[in-house]
């Protein structure tokens, strides 16, 4: 299978990466990847139609909903490249892979309690209810499914915290190749 990773650069989709290429070939693209693309930006999720030639399934783990306090911040960064750049970047993969394709996007698990996680928390609840309703007007055997990652062990590693609580890279990533390799269909996984 030829396996699009969108944020194939970053510390999941470098492990997403790494598990898929065995037995996929894959195809990179982020903002300064192989492929471009920037969820920020509709008219760049459009023009990947084009790049989707000859892809039969697509990942994106790009983009990110930072904390953000409720009354202080800025939602609508998170919103417009995690929320709505993965709803268009799968509205158009969609209307372009091959019979029996499949796409699985990122949303996020943020412990309860944690100041600062609403914006994040509106953006993965979006996302996961965008999948599993999605996934019921799907044809041609086409899947629409998500990984829900918890924090990422070598993310908290980076950031100097407490990586006991995290998830391997790897762990997460096996979810991934799941979504693509399984027949699961509105699903979250993780
Ligand atoms: N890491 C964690 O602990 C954790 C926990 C829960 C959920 N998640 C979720 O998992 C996903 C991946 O997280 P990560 O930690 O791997 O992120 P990361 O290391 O920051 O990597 C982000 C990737 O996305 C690309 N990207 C960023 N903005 C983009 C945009 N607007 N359009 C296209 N590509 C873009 C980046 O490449 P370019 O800069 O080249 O575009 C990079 O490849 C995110 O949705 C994040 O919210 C992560």
């Amino acid at each position: 299978v030829r396996v699009m990773v969108v944020g194939a650069t970053g510390t999941v989709g470098t492990a997403v990466c790494e598990l898929l290429e065995p037995g996929h070939e894959v195809v990179r693209a982020s903002r300064r990847g192989d492929a471009r693309v920037d969820l920020d930006d509709r008219d760049s999720i459009a023009a990947l139609a084009d790049g989707l030639r000859g892809v039969d399934a697509i990942v994106c783990c790009a983009a990110s909903a930072p904390l953000t306090p409720l009354l202080d911040g800025d939602f609508i960064p998170s919103l417009q490249a995690k929320l709505l750049g993965q709803v268009e970047l799968a509205r158009t993969a969609i209307a372009h892979l091959p019979d029996g394709g499949s796409v699985t996007l990122t949303s996020g698990r943020i412990p309860e309690a944690t100041p600062g996680s609403a914006g994040g928390a509106l953006v993965n609840a979006g996302l996961e209810a965008f999948v599993r309703a999605g996934a019921v007007e799907l044809h041609r055997g086409l899947r629409l499914n998500a990984v829900c990652p918890g924090w990422v062990r070598e993310s908290l590693v980076a950031l100097g915290m407490d990586p006991s609580t995290g998830t391997p890279a790897r762990e997460i990533a096996a979810h991934y190749v799941e979504a693509v390799e399984s027949t699961l269909n509105g699903q979250v996984l993780g």
